[in-house]
């Protein structure tokens, strides 16, 4: 993103946030400063200017879930948020996930499970699990449809993205969920 010499606070501000990511089984923060204009969405913000292209843009109201990021262990949709409301935040995209050689245990499971069709729908799936994992280590069916409601998939079908969050529990230990060995 362009460093501006003077900024325009009507326009323009100066933020910084924490861009998380796994990384030899802890989760690493990395700080990150940005001007941002005051109508620029935490979607284009990651998208756009700092090219994590794995966050989705799809419907860009709000009702698709293809967006999602983890904001503050939260799961939000990112082209409902305001680049400039993440001052100070700790966020993690779906290239946070892997640690760079592994996939994470949630992502080994829908491949696992074939739930991947054309993609477009799965990071958003993959961090609506990651957050549920990281408040409840064994959520039951229910937890599991209530994480991926609001989440669109015009391919695989739900089934099989079902079975794919609902099998990561077995796919490693409880810890690889967690968020508590944060840095
Ligand atoms: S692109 Fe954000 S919810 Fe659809
Ligand atoms: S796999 Fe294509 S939209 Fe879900």
């Amino acid at each position: 993103m362009d460093q501006l010499q003077t900024l325009d606070a009507t326009k323009e501000r100066k933020i910084q946030f924490f861009l998380l990511r796994h990384q030899n089984h802890s989760i690493v923060k990395q700080s990150v400063e940005c001007v941002v204009q005051s109508h620029t969405t935490l979607l284009d913000l990651l998208r756009e200017h700092l090219h994590f292209t794995g966050v989705k843009e799809a419907c860009g109201v709000g009702e698709c879930g293809a967006c999602t990021v983890i904001m503050n262990g939260q799961a939000v949709r990112a082209c409902l948020i305001l680049a400039f409301e993440i001052a100070g935040a700790e966020i993690m995209t779906v290239e946070g996930l892997s640690d760079g050689k592994h996939l994470h245990p949630i992502q080994q499971s829908f491949i696992q499970e074939d739930a991947v069709q054309c993609g477009y729908c799965i990071p958003g799936f993959l961090m609506a699990a990651y957050e549920l994992y990281s408040r409840d280590p064994h959520p039951d069916p229910q937890a599991i449809w209530e994480a991926m409601s609001g989440h669109l998939c015009r391919c695989t079908g739900y089934q099989s993205i079902f079975h794919a969050i609902e099998n990561a529990q077995n796919q490693a230990k409880p810890s690889n969920f967690s968020q508590k060995d944060m840095e």
